[in-house]
């Protein structure tokens, strides 16, 4: 059983134990406002934070040879790509790169949001809930596959609530310390942990995030019990492991790279059975002790169940063309990661890949939900 602690200056970022719960319900509020504009449902104006892809594909740089032909939908005004964790975190980033070139291809602005809290979680039920007309899609990540065997009173049901566009990228996780914890090495930080868990807390995004499910594999295969400082996501958990406010965290390349290639935090290990071409310096968990310690975050697009036919086939083509975008392939590569094969860019793959990953993780994670 993990604790969950409020410590001095999370606070600021909707961090710690609860007040983050209720920054959380007012970017959620915000998040239902802008669904029900997209969905004409609604006479708010776009949240704030909410920031807007161009239609121009002269603007965006997309090879007119990767748009692939349109299938019948043609979307007459802009489509929300609701992230169901914080902004500037690993979720946010794939969704913003792909969403550039994806509006390209539909021809319509691309509005992406933020709607943050309880892993992941809260998104995902308001886009099941969402009008089923193509313009409300959600991105989420293997936290889709985990959160049946972590929330007993899920509000949706990740096979029966949605349609599934396709699969996008699987991502690698780093295990990372800030600069001044004192271990250096993926060994000084099991011992560490062996010797001082009480004393020691990491980061993660709540449970059901992928940044939680990695800190369960390690307090797993160490056999200790860390205490955790929740947040919106791993955008603001970052942000106090660059201060050393949190000692560790487990996040996706997706948001480590930059930062481990400029020292600014220490890296462990990266949690894949081979070393990433980005960060070649850093061990694998199997060569570095923790062979266990096994995750890569698959992400993939999803809209309400009811959603006719037509609108899915012409957003997987979108996201097709968008995976085969050179400005994707290499913003993707700078940070760890590559676009999945256009195989698996489809509704088929991704509901597979869904169903395969549920029961994966259903016995490994019965009792460690909320
Ligand atoms: C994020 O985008 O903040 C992360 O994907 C959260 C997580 O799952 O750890």
């Amino acid at each position: 059983m993990t604790t969950v602690v409020s410590i001095p200056g999370t606070e600021r970022r909707g961090a710690g134990s609860r007040p983050g719960r209720r920054v959380q319900s007012i970017a959620g509020l915000a998040a239902v406002a802008l669904i029900a504009a997209a969905c004409g449902t609604g006479t708010g104006s776009p949240a704030a934070s909410a920031t807007t892809t161009s239609a121009s594909p002269s603007a965006t740089g997309a090879s007119p040879s990767a748009e692939p032909s349109l299938a019948a939908w043609e979307p007459t005004g802009p489509i929300t790509i609701v992230v169901p964790f914080a902004a500037g975190g690993p979720t946010d980033t794939v969704t913003r790169l792909v969403a550039e070139p994806m509006s390209a291809t539909l021809g319509q602005q691309i509005i992406v949001t933020n709607v943050a809290g309880a892993g992941g979680t809260l998104a995902a039920g308001q886009v099941a809930e969402a009008q089923a007309d193509g313009y409300t899609v959600l991105m989420h990540h293997i936290g889709m596959s985990t959160a049946p065997s972590l929330y007993p009173d899920l509000p949706y049901d990740p096979l029966t609530s949605f349609k599934t566009i396709g699969l996008v990228t699987e991502v690698p996780m780093t295990i990372v310390g800030g600069t001044e914890f004192a271990p250096n090495t993926l060994q000084e930080l099991v011992d560490h942990l062996k010797a001082n868990a009480a004393t020691v807390n990491y980061a993660n995004a709540g449970i059901g995030a992928a940044s939680h499910l990695c800190g369960l594999l390690i307090e797993q295969a160490v056999g200790a019990d860390v205490t955790e400082v929740e947040y919106d996501g791993t955008g603001p958990a970052m942000d106090d492991l660059l201060g050393n406010q949190v000692h560790f965290m487990c996040d996706q390349t997706t948001n480590t790279t930059t930062q481990i290639k400029a020292g600014s935090i220490k890296a462990y290990a990266i949690t894949s059975p081979e070393r990433s071409d980005a960060l070649p310096d850093v061990p694998t968990t199997t060569e570095a002790g923790l062979p266990d310690v096994q995750v890569r975050v698959w992400h993939g697009l999803y809209v309400p169940a009811e959603t006719p036919d037509d609108v899915v086939a012409t957003l997987t083509q979108a996201l097709q063309g968008a995976l085969t975008d050179e400005n994707v392939i290499a913003k993707f590569a700078e940070l760890g990661t590559t676009p999945v094969s256009a195989d698996q860019a489809t509704s088929e793959a991704h509901t597979a890949k869904l169903q395969e990953q549920i029961d994966v993780w259903k016995p490994l994670l019965a009792g460690a939900g909320s």
